[in-house]
């Protein structure tokens, strides 16, 4: 099987930062550590509200570092202006909510119809890739496909919290499914959403998912043991379930 890419996502640098409003710990240098840990590309959700990322993260990130940057952001005219701005290598549209804790579920592709695919359309043609968050569902999948969609990233939310080895199960399948469904529309499947050391492995073994986004667990980690090693540890895992660690 082929590697799977690693999009770490360093949002929670910003929320320790912002806990003082000074400018430690800086998400630029953990973006370059995190690529010498074996990150491939680095993600940041700039939210309306600006809770953790801020427009000028965005600007450093992009300025000061040669890695690929993943924008996640809400479909809305003002993030359209900042990516056409700052043209990261791709861009996730989430569904953002103000009350949110975190990107609570996918996309409501269906209530979207009218306005997506020239949103779409618009970040393309910057040279951008666009992915959207979806639930693992074929029918949203087949949506995506319809919008122009480079790319569908999985929520792994459910099969992450799922307490129950039956209800894991179920949320596995969907993931499967709609993962297999995304490559049969030429779309690449990417995941992401709660995972750990814990639940990464079955992610990963599947074969249609070409990237993981993770963030949170990471960064609870780097806690304990450093961002390297925290990093580190999940690409080791990753090549594992792909059976290509040495
Ligand atoms: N992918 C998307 C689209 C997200 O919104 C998030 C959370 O910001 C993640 C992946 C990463 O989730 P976590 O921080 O739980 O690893």
């Amino acid at each position: 099987m082929q590697r799977i890419a690693l999009g770490v996502n360093i949002d929670h640098v910003a929320t320790l930062r912002n806990a003082r409003g000074g400018v430690h710990p800086d998400p630029v240098r953990a973006a370059h550590l995190a690529v010498q840990a074996g990150a491939d590309s680095i993600t940041v959700h700039l939210r309306e509200d600006r809770r953790h990322i801020s427009d000028h993260d965005v600007a450093a990130l992009i300025r000061h570092t040669d890695c690929r940057i993943n924008l996640e952001m809400a479909a809305t005219a003002e993030m359209l202006t900042i990516a056409q701005t700052y043209r990261p290598f791709a861009v996730c549209l989430v569904p953002e909510k103000r009350q949110e804790r975190t990107t609570e579920g996918g996309l409501d592709l269906h209530a979207m119809k009218t306005i997506l695919p020239s949103y779409i359309r618009d970040l393309q043609s910057c040279g951008i890739r666009v992915s959207l968050f979806i639930h693992p569902d074929a029918a949203a999948v087949a949506l995506a496909a319809e919008m122009g969609a480079d790319v569908v990233e999985l929520h792994t939310g459910i099969y992450c919290d799922a307490h129950h080895d039956r209800d894991r199960q179920t949320a596995l399948t969907q993931i499967k499914n709609a993962a297999e469904s995304a490559k049969n529309h030429g779309l690449m499947c990417h995941a992401g959403h709660g995972l750990s050391y814990a639940t990464v492995r079955e992610i990963a073994m599947i074969p249609a998912i070409s990237e993981l986004n993770i963030g949170h667990y990471l960064m609870g980690e780097a806690l304990f043991c450093g961002l390297e090693l925290s990093i580190h540890k999940m690409r080791r895992i990753l090549d594992e379930a792909r059976g290509l660690a040495l």
